[in-house]
């Protein structure tokens, strides 16, 4: 407890006098030994390494923040990122007190940062991955009205298609995560466009969002036209079981439908359920989860067999995907943090 208020106390006092922090470490490829003279409220120098275990790994972010324990911005929390943070409080700490891990020859080695499109540019810092098997990738967040923040993120992570996006549309507002992923040095060296919505293709899908005024009750369900690559109707609810509450609808990407959950849950709210269909208007409550009576189950199979099962789309069966909540949350702090193996790139702060 001492302890803390002296680092409380430390962090006040080289606040005020504008703490400087490395902008990068002497190990990352790119690294000019650039510092950056911390803003008020910018209490402490970081490394924080943050991943989405396998899918990304290893984003680094470094330099000067205004934190209130050694921890994760509420934006990176917001999305269910993991990671490691290392925190100090005197000028250039970061430089002289944190070790990277020897990383063995050969490892890939891509482009990482954290940020905003215009700060994570095609000169970004290199690092190695901790994994032989590492592509390089670069993701791109766009979040619906009233959530946390847009970020972009190059790291590493685990192989994958060179392409994905998850995307959906509700109402007039778009969300998605796009990953792109590549094999070579540095080969994430893109910089970030706003993915466009496309063109309509054909397909309706009942949208809303429910803000506790009962949008989407069955009577005020408004239909949208698709658009783009998001050609599956969406609905998204609570894990509960015996009351699932429909927090929203609308449309949604193949990707996203067929995503892991891993990726999913950078984009939507923690424990929820997502279900896709492809038929028009398929996305309504009744057509997909009203208990059936008795006497209509064998038109039930009948629809079955000719396909034409209103959830089913043609045959196609409707996906769940379950988006997990955070893996632990608050527990990555340097004195309390679970993941060991990384402790050995932590040097103490003295
Ligand atoms: C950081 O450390 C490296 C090597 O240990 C040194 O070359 C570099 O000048 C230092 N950078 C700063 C900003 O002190
Ligand atoms: C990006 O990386 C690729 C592959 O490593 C390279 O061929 C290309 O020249 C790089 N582009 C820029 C702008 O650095």
């Amino acid at each position: 407890m001492l302890a803390l208020h002296a680092v409380t106390l430390l962090g006040l006092l080289v606040t005020a006098s504008g703490l400087q922090c490395p902008k990068c470490l002497p190990w990352q490829g790119n690294c000019r030994d650039e510092v950056e003279t911390c803003r008020l409220g910018q209490n402490f120098c970081v490394v924080q390494d943050l991943y989405v275990n396998p899918v990304m790994t290893s984003a680094m972010c470094v330099g000067g923040m205004a934190l209130h324990s050694c921890g994760l911005l509420s934006r990176d929390v917001a999305v269910r990122l993991s990671g490691n943070s290392f925190c100090c409080t005197t000028d250039l700490c970061t430089n002289k007190s944190y070790a990277s891990m020897p990383i063995p020859p050969g490892r890939p080695v891509c482009q990482s940062c954290v940020g905003s499109a215009t700060a994570c540019g095609p000169n970004s810092l290199t690092s190695p991955c901790p994994n032989s098997q590492d592509l390089c990738l670069q993701l791109s967040r766009h979040v619906l009205p009233g959530e946390e923040g847009d970020a972009v993120y190059k790291a590493c992570g685990e192989q994958g298609p060179p392409e994905e996006l998850l995307a959906m549309a509700v109402g007039p507002d778009l969300a998605y995560v796009h990953v792109q992923r590549c094999h070579g040095v540095g080969c994430n060296n893109g910089s970030f466009v706003k993915v466009p919505r496309g063109k309509p293709n054909g397909k309706l899908c009942y949208s809303c969002q429910e803000t506790g005024a009962g949008e989407c009750n069955n009577e005020q369900l408004r239909p949208m036209t698709c658009m783009g690559a998001m050609d599956q109707c969406l609905e998204v609810q609570t894990t509960d079981w015996y009351h699932p509450v429909t927090l929203l609808r609308g449309y949604a990407s193949t990707d996203l439908c067929r995503s892991w959950e891993l990726l999913g849950r950078l984009l939507l709210p923690a424990d929820t359920l997502v279900h896709c269909c492809s038929g028009s208007l398929c996305n309504h409550a009744a057509s997909c989860r009203d208990p059936l009576p008795l006497l209509l189950l064998p038109l039930v199979f009948l629809l079955l067999l000719v396909g034409a099962w209103s959830c089913a789309g043609g045959g196609n069966p409707g996906i769940r995907v379950h988006v997990q909540g955070p893996e632990d949350p608050g527990s990555w702090d340097m004195h309390t943090h679970k993941h060991r193996t990384k402790l050995s790139r932590i040097h103490t702060d003295t």
